[in-house]
């Protein structure tokens, strides 16, 4: 008898946990998230060349380029092809504009890999 108590106490507190983690998690979605759900892993390795150039190469490239950002940002909705090599980037009009900056930010704030 006295055990229920706390079952029944519980249950009601665990799912508010619950739903707070979950909408926590949507909130603080990171870039990294993005990319992944953006299918951008598929091509892109964090820091080596995969079917794309790496973002750690992508960083490098274009350290100390104050439009790289906003530049970056346009060809992921674009698309791009010719600037690394003769592989074609489809563009990627799923990703929004805010969503396009924040990749495009956090890719080049990727840090030189050693
Ligand atoms: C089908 C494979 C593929 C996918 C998916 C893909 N990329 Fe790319 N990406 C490439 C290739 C290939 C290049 C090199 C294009 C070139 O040489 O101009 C590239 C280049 C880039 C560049 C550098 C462009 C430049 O001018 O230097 C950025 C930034 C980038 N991708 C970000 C992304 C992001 C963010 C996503 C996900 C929304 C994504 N890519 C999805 C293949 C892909």
């Amino acid at each position: 008898m006295t055990i229920q108590t706390p079952g029944k106490l519980l249950l009601p507190f665990l799912t508010g946990c619950v739903m707070a983690i979950h909408s926590l998690c949507a909130a603080a979605q990171t870039p990294a998230d993005l990319a992944r759900r953006n299918a951008c892993m598929a091509c892109h390795g964090l820091v080596h060349k995969q079917v794309g150039p790496g973002f750690a190469q992508i960083a490098e490239r274009y350290r100390g380029d104050a439009e790289a950002a906003a530049r970056l940002a346009g060809k992921i909705r674009d698309g791009s092809v010719g600037t690394w090599g003769r592989v074609i980037m489809p563009r990627q009009p799923q990703v929004s504009q805010a969503d396009a900056q924040l990749l495009s930010q956090w890719i080049l704030s990727q840090p030189t890999p050693r």
